[in-house]
């Protein structure tokens, strides 16, 4: 087993889940590559030095372009907010690095484009943390759908709900609230909530041909925590569409931060010809299941809970009936990337995945500017080296 060094951007929220990630996978996959963690990159010395000893960093820099040059480094891991994507990740592809990086890829598609060519022209392995994939009940219904078990689809539902914005007290922008600055962040829930269904919904059921959209932002104006001014709000508050995907299957998404009661109600349903698949993050080791094919007097919905060692992942766990969460989602990520790696591969979903949920997003927020359909960019017959 190869040691393959990690050098980590950001050690907010996402810097610990894939800090833990790194630090966990090897205890419970066999892989061709063992994580180590050697540089975390934070601005502020004193948080970095700490996170580093916490979480088991050799060291701690201030400026990621150190980490990002050193010849140490295997693989870059972006962690930090949205507007420092696409610059850390070029430079990361450009020095050799493989490059992990946060959802979503960039702040628009432009960026991601820029993001895809340079991971694909230095041929490094490459991932975007869609992380939902990784829910072994989300697999299994990929593979249910896979195996042809639902028929053809006609019906895709998914919400993505939170109501941690609604005061207008809540200033924006800064540690912490950078996701209400539009600057930063790129969009407001169509970029960080609906980009998350957008992926998983395209994993499950294909690409999505065209939408139309409305948006909203219900407050119009917040103190900046920068500036110490009240300005303008540049984030969509809320943000919900309907889609034509290219199987003619059609669906509807909704994320909003304006639904009280709910702090991550992230939940998707499938309906099929001869099946129907429903998922809720908040029962993530769950999935509901209905088959037709049922004799009819004990057919009904099934809550299949997901734990045991024929279901994805679970092998790797405990013991049939005690469930796994959030964290291993990362975990499983870790893995797949590793295997991958082993093989001289990326792992799913890539930067061009990740360009391809963005090119919907940037779509939804076209639409809801024109008021009208828009169709999604195709980039099926885009050779990779013209991106
Ligand atoms: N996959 C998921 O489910 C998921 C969940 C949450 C966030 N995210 C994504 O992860 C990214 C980070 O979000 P978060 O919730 O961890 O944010 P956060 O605010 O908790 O942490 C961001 C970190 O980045 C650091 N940072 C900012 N600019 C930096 C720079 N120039 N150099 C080094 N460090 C810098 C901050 O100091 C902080 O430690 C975002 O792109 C977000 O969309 C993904």
């Amino acid at each position: 087993m190869k040691n393959l060094n990690i050098g980590l951007v950001g050690y907010g929220f996402m810097g610990r889940t894939h800090s833990n990630a790194f630090r966990s996978v090897g205890n419970f996959f066999d892989l061709p590559y063992r994580p180590v963690l050697k540089t975390v990159a934070a601005r502020n010395s004193g948080r970095g030095a700490a996170f580093a000893a916490q979480w088991g960093f050799e060291k701690s820099v201030t400026d990621w372009r150190e980490m990002v040059e050193s010849p140490k480094i295997d693989l870059v891991d972006i962690a930090s907010p949205n507007d420092t994507h696409a610059e850390i990740a070029i430079a990361a592809a450009k020095a050799g690095k493989m490059v992990m990086c946060e959802k979503p890829l960039g702040r628009n598609a432009g960026e991601s484009e820029a993001m895809v060519a340079a991971v694909e022209s230095a041929g490094v392995p490459n991932m975007v943390w869609y992380n939902y994939r990784r829910v072994p009940a989300v697999t299994l219904a990929k593979q249910l759908i896979d195996e042809g078990r639902l028929g053809r689809i006609f019906h895709y539902r998914a919400k993505f709900l939170q109501d941690w914005t609604i005061s207008s007290d809540l200033p924006q922008g800064g540690e912490g609230l950078w996701r209400l600055d539009v600057n930063v962040a790129g969009s407001g829930v169509t970029g960080d909530l609906l980009a998350h269904t957008i992926d998983t919904a395209m994993w499950l059921n294909g690409s999505i041909q065209e939408v139309s959209a409305v948006t909203e932002t219900f407050i119009k104006s917040r103190k900046h925590n920068l500036t110490g001014n009240v300005e303008p709000v540049g984030i969509d508050d809320a943000s919900l569409f309907l889609a034509r995907f290219s199987n003619g299957s059609l669906a509807t998404f909704e994320a909003t931060r304006y639904a009280r009661g709910h702090k991550a109600l992230y939940t998707f349903e499938i309906n099929g010809e001869h099946a129907s698949i429903m998922w809720d993050l908040h029962d993530l080791h769950r999935l509901q299941y209905f088959d037709h094919g049922d004799e009819s007097q004990v057919r009904g919905w099934r809550s299949l809970h997901i734990t045991d060692s024929d279901h994805p992942y679970m092998s790797h766990w405990w013991v049939p009936g005690l469930q796994i969460g959030y964290e291993h989602t990362f975990i499983h990520q870790v893995a797949d990337f590793l295997q991958a790696v082993g093989e001289g591969k990326s792992a799913s979903p890539t930067f061009r995945e990740g360009l391809a949920t963005d090119d919907v997003t940037d779509a939804v927020l076209e639409s809801a500017a024109k008021r009208s359909w828009v169709t999604v960019r195709d980039r099926a017959d885009v050779k990779k080296e013209a991106i």
